[in-house]
């Protein structure tokens, strides 16, 4: 039997804390598009994905919606819409999915935290520091930023607890050599940031255990400690793979792993990670991709902000080819970019549509034209045709050294060159023109064949970007299986010469970027829900200065609207007072006057007296508001009818 070479990939296991967004899809689509390359260059490819389930946050979380921990984080992951559900959608060909509440993964976790324990490597101590809840990370003050957490500048409070600690210390120097080795981090960019930022200041020993939650893998021998997060999530890439378990036996086979991971958890893979396999006495992973955020405005996508892209929309609108080639053909994979609709729509009309679409539409209609669909065997070749000729063969090997280097977006320009190249060869050589000479038909069919060898090869190399687009339009060219390999790419000549064409439906229409866009905007708001502003708590008052607001309940005796203003209503109250007030509101965009007479209402009454469109108001009714998809709402406050009115609120 024939060995393959193995190739391991991996992604991130995201937290199943809210539905993912595109920011997730760009890097498991990225991953996917790694490792289907590598299959297609004949390696036994392992790619693994999987979710990272414990932690407070989940915990916090499920708290919330009043359920298990557990039946949160299955909702998210195996329910409908979710996460096993978007990377179907997504056409994902991952071979493996870990759950780090799987059992095998837990168990294997218990061995992993004992065995470094055994070797001296974790050790029991005391730990105060800085603790960030959503990111789960604990901080020295030195490393905050502004007082903040230096990873998402959200708040961080003081905790201290018995702990375990890793000395993460001890590695340092190993650490530093192996980031400072070839490229084992990517881009290099990252290297000196790792070293300046978090090696040269010193590393210290990590905190690996937690006792303040319990939605955690128990340390067997001590219970009440749950192990840290990131150490139960880290060791995903190997206990997928059976490592100190019995679930699976493919570690011999497969490690060690490519890891493509977001900038931002670039320290745990390239410090941490490494630290924990040389403790375990493991081999290093082969490398750590940071590739950059999709960023809207120049600023993250974030559930908080309401500014997350959501990927089922966007296939939903554009098909998940499209959206997967946009993703990797749009942004460089090591740096931010940002994430526009107009910038997605563009680039499919441009490539897709024209380029790709055109060169597919216009050559199949040609052959079926000019030759009933079949080419004859006969050739006549011209100068004009080696360009694209060696531009044809000389196109696999510098699309495979781009993504060999991980950089999809300059593989897939490699073969946009190629494809614009195939469209200007149709000028330059005009077949219409030749199919008026009947003398010309062996030209006319060299021609056609350059074109149909131009796409098959093209194809090839889009295939890990857009499956299900290029396995159409192979059967459209005419090209079966055995054409559809790396090999076969590196062969120009093996379409066969009298090939038969079958011109189908328009692999990617154009589209109406004014009207698209209305229709995202109406599917994104429907997808998201009514967007509700909250206001951040305002700062502390005292009890005496809250006593001093003289807020009392009040009856409307009439209420009028003022004229000649839009939104002033003028109330006569009674206060309990004896004496009728007189108040001005600017709410009549809310209520009609004849449906408030008779209400019993709160006002605060010291405030200065106001004139507003020459008329006094002593006082402000008070109402609830909020904003709602960027409008006021508002609900004047309206207390049952047997409160009396000058009853005082305290
Ligand atoms: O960090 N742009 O999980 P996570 C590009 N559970 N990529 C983005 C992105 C954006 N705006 N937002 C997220 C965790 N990502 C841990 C990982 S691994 C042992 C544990 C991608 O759900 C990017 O790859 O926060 C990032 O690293 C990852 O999602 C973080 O996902
Ligand atoms: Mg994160």
């Amino acid at each position: 039997m024939e060995n393959k070479p193995t190739f391991y990939i991996t992604t991130p296991i995201y937290y199943p804390s809210d539905k993912l967004h595109i920011g997730h899809t760009y890097c498991t689509v990225a991953t996917d598009a790694f490792a289907r390359y590598k299959r297609l260059r004949g390696y036994d490819v392992m790619f693994l994905t999987g979710t990272d389930e414990h932690g407070q946050k989940i915990e916090e979380k499920a708290k919330a919606a009043g359920i298990t921990p557990k039946e949160f984080v299955d909702r998210i992951v195996e329910g409908e819409g979710g996460i096993l559900d978007l990377w179907k959608l997504m056409n994902i060909s991952n071979d493996r999915f870990i759950r780090t509440t799987d059992d095998y993964h837990v168990q294997s976790i218990q061995r992993i935290f004992k065995k470094m324990y055994d070797k001296g490597d974790i050790y029991k101590g005391s730990y105060k520091g800085k603790y960030c809840t959503p990111c789960e990370s604990f901080w020295t003050e030195s490393q905050l930023v502004n007082g903040m957490c230096p990873d998402c500048g959200r708040p961080v409070h003081d905790a201290e607890e018995e702990a375990y600690f890793f000395r993460l210390s001890k590695y340092a120097k190993p650490v530093q050599e192996l980031l400072e080795t070839g490229d084992f981090l990517e881009p290099a960019s990252r290297v000196n940031e790792m070293i300046n930022n978090f090696i040269k200041p010193g590393l210290e020993d990590l905190c690996v255990s937690r006792t303040s939650f319990s939605w955690g893998v128990p340390v067997d021998f001590d219970p009440g400690h749950v192990v840290y997060v990131w150490v139960d999530a880290l060791s995903n890439y190997i206990t997928a793979l059976g490592y100190m378990n019995d679930r699976y036996d493919d570690y011999k086979k497969y490690w060690p792993a490519v890891h493509i991971v977001g900038k931002e958890i670039v320290r745990f893979h390239s410090i941490i990670w490494p630290a924990m396999l040389m403790s375990l006495g493991e081999p290093m992973p082969k490398k750590v991709y940071g590739h950059g955020w999709l960023v809207i405005d120049g600023g993250k996508m974030s559930k908080s902000k309401g500014n997350v892209v959501d990927p089922y929309v966007l296939a939903d609108k554009f098909g998940v080819d499209a959206l997967r080639f946009f993703l990797l053909r749009t942004f460089p994979f090591g740096s931010d970019g940002n994430f526009s609709n107009e910038l997605l729509i563009s680039t499919i009309n441009t490539d897709l549509a024209n380029d790709l679409g055109n060169l597919v539409s216009r050559t199949t209609a040609m052959v079926e034209k000019y030759f009933g669909g079949k080419l004859p065997a006969e050739r006549e070749a011209d100068a004009l045709d080696d360009e694209l000729v060696s531009m044809i063969k000389a196109a696999p090997e510098k699309y495979a050294a781009q993504m060999d280097a991980f950089q999809p977006h300059l593989a897939l320009e490699e073969i946009f060159k190629l494809i614009q190249r195939a469209n200007k060869y149709i000028d330059e050589t005009a077949p219409w023109i030749l199919a008026k000479d009947e003398a010309k038909k062996a030209r006319l069919a060299t021609v056609m064949y350059n074109l149909l060898e131009a796409l098959r090869v093209s194809l090839v190399m889009l295939t890990p970007f857009i499956p299900e687009s290029c396995a159409k339009a192979f059967d459209q060219i005419g090209a079966g299986e055995a054409l559809r390999t790396w090999d076969a790419a590196c062969s120009y000549g093996a379409l066969p010469a009298d090939v038969e064409v079958h011109k189908g439906e328009t692999l990617f229409p154009r589209i109406d970027a004014a009207k698209m866009l209305e229709e995202l905007e109406q599917a994104e708001k429907a997808a998201k829900g009514p967007q509700i502003k909250v206001n951040p708590v305002l700062p502390d008052v005292s009890i005496d200065e809250f006593a001093k607001c003289d807020m009392r309940v009040c009856k409307v005796l009439s209420c009028e609207a003022v004229k000649k203003s839009e939104k002033l209503l003028k109330f006569q109250l009674d206060d309990g007072s004896g004496t009728p007030r007189q108040i001005l509101s600017g709410i009549h965009k809310f209520y009609e006057p004849e449906d408030l007479v008779g209400k019993t209402v709160v006002a605060i009454l010291n405030l200065p007296p106001r004139k507003m469109m020459g008329q006094m108001s002593n006082g402000m009714l008070l109402s609830a508001v909020r904003e709602v998809d960027g409008k006021e709402e508002l609900h004047l406050i309206m207390l049952d009818d047997s409160v009396p009115a000058g009853a005082q609120l305290c």
